[in-house]
């Protein structure tokens, strides 16, 4: 398995390897996805405290194959979108025929879908039924009045640097996201790719206004890049240099431990902390040096859904 991992890191070297594998669609191609992902980000935000009220400005890092999440996110209300991702992987024609899907399961108030439709994705809340008390009926009629929608098309027709839909890509010292002008900023399994996280932390907390709040779904397993979920772990940090190749982002080996005590750093207050639990499957002595320490708890983490709000002095 090593060796196969090496050579496609090798290969990436030759023009469009790496783009076969990044070239792939991501979840958020899909409507429904976008729909159930939004839909359980702001469900989890209100069971824990963090939004009474669908929010006004909602920025979101590395949303892939559409701006789904986000539509989804004016069509509950939101004013404004913010899309960050590390390249352009969104095209118009997608984003289009994502938005119309959207406002038919928001018309049909349709439930969240749930495990047995995307059975790996996360955050589970409470109930999948749809949240009438979050998006009700008086709300929703104002949010897909026709005159809405077209104002939302018309934005995704022209997504640049200002407007109703902005988009960045990549994001790394751009002046998209207004400090102090965020709500919420959320991610759906990209923080386990994010290379500078401490400096993306602290970004973070520089564009939320105070008392906003972080929403992050991270899969800190190897993606099945190994044969066991915890493999990375037992790669150097030569020989993942090299399987990442010329990948455009690749996994951080971050473990859990690592984004709570960069979250707090950066002047967040954790307010909710869900681990995924799996028996590690290497013993110490199989993990390369620098994950040799980690932590039971890390060990046995598989995956977090993590909320935060930004703390004020
Ligand atoms: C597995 S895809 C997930 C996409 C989408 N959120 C979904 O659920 O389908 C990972 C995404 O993370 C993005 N990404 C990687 N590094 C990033 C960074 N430093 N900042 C923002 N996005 C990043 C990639 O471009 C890609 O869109």
């Amino acid at each position: 398995m090593k060796i196969r991992q090496l050579a496609f890191g090798f290969a990436t070297y030759i023009p469009g390897v790496s783009r076969l594998v990044y070239g792939q669609p991501t979840g958020t191609a899909s409507a429904r996805y976008c729909y159930s992902v939004w839909l359980r980000h702001l469900v989890m935000a209100h069971e824990n405290g963090l939004c009474p009220a669908p929010p006004r400005v909602v920025v979101e890092l590395g949303p892939g194959s559409s701006f789904g999440v986000g539509l989804a996110a004016l069509l509950s209300g939101a004013e404004k979108y913010r899309a960050l991702d590390a390249t352009r992987i969104a095209s118009r024609p997608r984003n289009q025929e994502v938005f119309d899907e959207l406002v038919g399961l928001f018309r049909r108030r349709e439930c969240i879908p749930d495990e047995s439709e995307f059975p790996r994705v996360k955050p589970t809340p409470r109930s999948f039924a749809f949240p009438t008390q979050l998006l009700p009926d008086d709300l929703l009629r104002k949010t897909l009045d026709e005159g809405r929608l077209e104002s939302i098309r018309a934005s995704l027709r022209d997504v640049g640097t200002s407007g109703m839909i902005t988009h960045a890509a990549p994001w790394v010292g751009s002046s998209l996201v207004e400090a102090g002008s965020a709500d919420f900023v959320l991610s759906q399994a990209v923080l386990e790719y994010v290379e500078d996280l401490a400096d993306t932390y602290q970004m973070m907390f520089t564009w939320l206004r105070p008392g906003g709040f972080v929403s992050h779904e991270i899969d800190l397993s190897s993606h099945g890049m190994t044969k066991t979920w915890d493999g990375h772990w037992s790669y150097s940090q030569l020989a993942w240099k090299l399987v990442k190749g010329r990948r455009p982002y690749f996994l951080n080996r971050q473990p859990h431990s690592t984004h709570i005590r960069l979250l707090s750093e950066a002047g967040f207050t954790l307010i909710c902390d869900v681990r995924m639990h799996a028996e590690p499957a290497l013993n110490r002595e199989q993990l390369a040096r620098p994950f040799r320490d980690l932590g039971t708890e890390d060990l046995n983490t598989r995956s977090v859904f993590v909320q935060a709000v930004k703390r004020v002095n």
